[in-house]
């Protein structure tokens, strides 16, 4: 069993990274390399200024909130808590002081960030087993909605037992020691990262991040590079 979790929670973290960052930097070379459209792509009418509305529509998704408000509130919810997400996990390294303008416990958001990921998660999975986006979707979509989902809730598992149930053997310590070893290239797995009753559930978490890591560079999600680019074009 340890030589699973190790494989999971070491050796495959590095090569999950490396095909991410590696997939990912050649595919936006390839992309951005590709020749200028000639034709233009810009809407009218015009507004002005350009980038401003590039950046309205990335992130405020305009024609969804027009078309599908209830689906618009989920996206919106679904974005912001990726953000937390990102910062939640850079503080599991260590404190930054930024971070904590807003006075919080490690992991961030008391576990409403994760409930909030999961419901959001349902959402847009159950969606698309109703016609017709169930008609327009391919197998990819439900696979990385399920793929994110179980990420997320292994992840949320192990904060909520900590800070809803009182879970005190698998703590932010263990996983700093554990996250600081591996960016310092001298991996370590501290006992009660791989000897709790809950290491199972950071090693499944782990695992599935790790597969959606070397998923990201040829699936859809590679939108969160292309949406503003593609905005700009549209906006002249
Ligand atoms: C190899 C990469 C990753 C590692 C090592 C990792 C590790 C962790 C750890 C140690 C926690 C803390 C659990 C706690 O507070 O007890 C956590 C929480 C979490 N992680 Fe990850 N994670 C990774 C990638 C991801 C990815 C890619 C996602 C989602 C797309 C994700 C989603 C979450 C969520 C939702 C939580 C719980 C947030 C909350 O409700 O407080 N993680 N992760």
């Amino acid at each position: 069993m340890n030589t699973l979790y190790y494989f999971v929670l070491i050796p495959m973290v590095y090569f999950s990274f490396a095909v991410f960052f590696v997939g990912t930097g050649i595919r936006l070379v390839k992309i951005f390399g590709k020749p200028k459209q000639s034709t233009s792509l810009q809407i009218y009418p015009e507004k002005r200024p350009q980038w401003l509305w590039a950046l309205h529509d990335t992130f405020l998704f305009p024609s969804v909130r027009k078309h599908k408000p209830i689906l618009w509130i989920f996206l919106i919810l679904f974005h912001a808590c990726l953000l937390l997400l990102v910062i939640g996990h850079l503080e599991l390294f260590g404190e930054f002081r930024i971070f904590q303008i807003i006075p919080h416990e490690i992991f961030l958001g008391k576990g409403f960030v994760g409930l909030i990921l999961c419901v959001a998660l349902m959402f847009f999975l159950f969606r698309r087993f109703l016609s017709p986006v169930r008609e327009l979707s391919v197998p990819e979509d439900y696979y990385l909605l399920i793929l994110l989902f179980l990420i997320v809730l292994f992840g949320s598992q192990m904060d909520w037992a900590r800070r809803w149930y009182g879970y005190e053997e698998l703590l932010v310590e263990d996983y700093r020691t554990y996250l600081l070893s591996l960016l310092t290239l001298k991996p370590e797995l501290p006992y009660n990262v791989i000897n709790s009753g809950h290491s199972f559930m950071l090693v499944l978490h782990v695992f599935f991040a790790n597969l959606f890591l070397i998923f990201f560079p040829f699936s859809q999600s590679m939108h969160s590079f292309l949406s503003l680019p593609m905005n700009k074009l549209r906006r002249g």
